[in-house]
């Protein structure tokens, strides 16, 4: 298995989602976005097929930390922003899941970005449906308290 940044030669259109929306992201608009720079697009292929099985796309974003901690938090704090990750989408082709694609994705994105010279505090995924809330939540991820559609994982601050 190989997970690797989108090359121009990766057959997008054999890809399916199951969802018009996500296959025009994977096709034209991730592609677009990643190509002026404002995304990180992920792409995993296998040997024995070399039409993308799943992909992710990662964002940067700063996180203020009220709304991540809500009524859990401490007294203000001097630093209430912190950088954060956001992992817009991630998706495997319909007729592959549920064989550890989608975790494999998800180790991948978490493992690049514990990899860089300053770590995000915090990757927070858009998870915009009851199954995709159940995969983050599988992995760790927690529930906001002020918005059902993303959810968020601390990560190691570097040492
Ligand atoms: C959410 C999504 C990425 C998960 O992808 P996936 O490849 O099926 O994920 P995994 O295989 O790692 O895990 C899914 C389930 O399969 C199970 N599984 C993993 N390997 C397995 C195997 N070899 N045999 C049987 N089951 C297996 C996992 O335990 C998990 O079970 P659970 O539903 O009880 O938690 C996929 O369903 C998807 O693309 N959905 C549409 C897009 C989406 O909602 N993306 C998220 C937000 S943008």
């Amino acid at each position: 298995m190989a997970i690797a940044p989108l090359s121009p030669g990766d057959d997008r259109a054999a890809f399916r989602s199951g969802s018009p929306a996500l296959d025009k992201y994977f096709r034209s608009l991730g592609p677009r976005a990643a190509g002026k720079g404002l995304i990180a697009l992920f792409v995993l292929t296998l040997p024995s097929a070399p039409a993308p099985r799943g992909f992710y796309a990662l964002s940067g974003l700063t996180l203020r930390l009220p709304d991540l901690l809500g009524e859990r938090g401490p007294r203000p704090s001097r630093y209430p922003e912190i950088a954060a990750a956001r992992l817009t989408r991630l998706c495997v082709d319909k007729r592959h899941r549920r064989q550890g694609l989608g975790a494999a994705l998800l180790a991948d994105a978490l493992s690049r970005l514990a990899a860089l010279p300053s770590p995000p505090l915090a990757a927070i995924a858009d998870a915009p449906s009851p199954q995709a809330r159940h995969f983050y939540a599988r992995h760790g991820f927690r529930a906001f308290s002020d918005r059902e559609t993303q959810m968020f994982l601390a990560l190691q601050p570097a040492r």
